[in-house]
């Protein structure tokens, strides 16, 4: 079987990116990473580009048709599915439109609840008793996609925002790779 060419899109550390690449070394794991784009050019996550030799693509949000370079790039590389790993920025929907395979997110709540930003503050506030993760598909709403999968874990009485992504993004690791296996099969 051959993998899938997954092209991750990052804005920060990339631990989420970390964990597919890592995972995508075995061969029953259904993609494969050949391509990392990030907003931000200082994003650390751009460290396991050049770690592991993936090509990667800095782009330029506030630049008009920024987003047509990054699909110059992922359609000359192959790309057959998305993955958003903590890209901070909303893809344009001529983007979303124009690329017609599989663009996934990893939220850090239990969708729907809190799409958006400032996730695990809104969670304290509004004390919830359990949070989690979800993976989905994107489509043109923000966080409203399609939901492949949601991992979840009880908030204890002394968690705090801190401690809340702490455990989030445990769940995360594990709970990204099995969505894409989910989706895309194990081979
Ligand atoms: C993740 O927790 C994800 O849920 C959110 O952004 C975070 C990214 O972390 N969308 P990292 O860059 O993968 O370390």
């Amino acid at each position: 079987m051959v993998k899938k060419r997954a092209c991750v899109f990052i804005s920060g550390k990339g631990t989420n990116l970390n964990t597919l690449i890592k995972r995508s070394r075995d061969n029953s794991f259904p993609i494969k990473v050949e391509l990392i784009i990030s907003n931000k050019k200082n994003a650390k996550g751009l460290m396991y580009a050049k770690k592991f030799a993936i090509p990667f693509l800095i782009i330029n949000t506030s630049k008009k048709n920024y987003d047509l370079k990054a699909l110059n790039e992922i359609t000359k590389r192959n790309i057959s599915v998305i993955c958003l790993a903590g890209y901070m920025k909303i893809l344009p929907k001529n983007f979303i439109r124009s690329f017609k395979k599989p663009i996934i997110n990893i939220h850090p709540s239990l969708l729907p609840k809190f799409k958006g930003i400032n996730t695990y503050k809104r969670i304290i506030e509004n004390k919830e008793k359990m949070t989690g993760c979800t993976v989905h598909l994107v489509n043109e709403n923000l966080d409203s996609g399609k939901i492949i999968l949601k991992k979840s874990f009880k908030i204890e009485p002394y968690d705090n925002e801190k401690t809340l992504k702490i455990k989030t993004q445990k769940v995360e690791y594990k709970s990204y790779p099995e969505a894409l296996i989910k989706l895309l099969g194990k081979y």
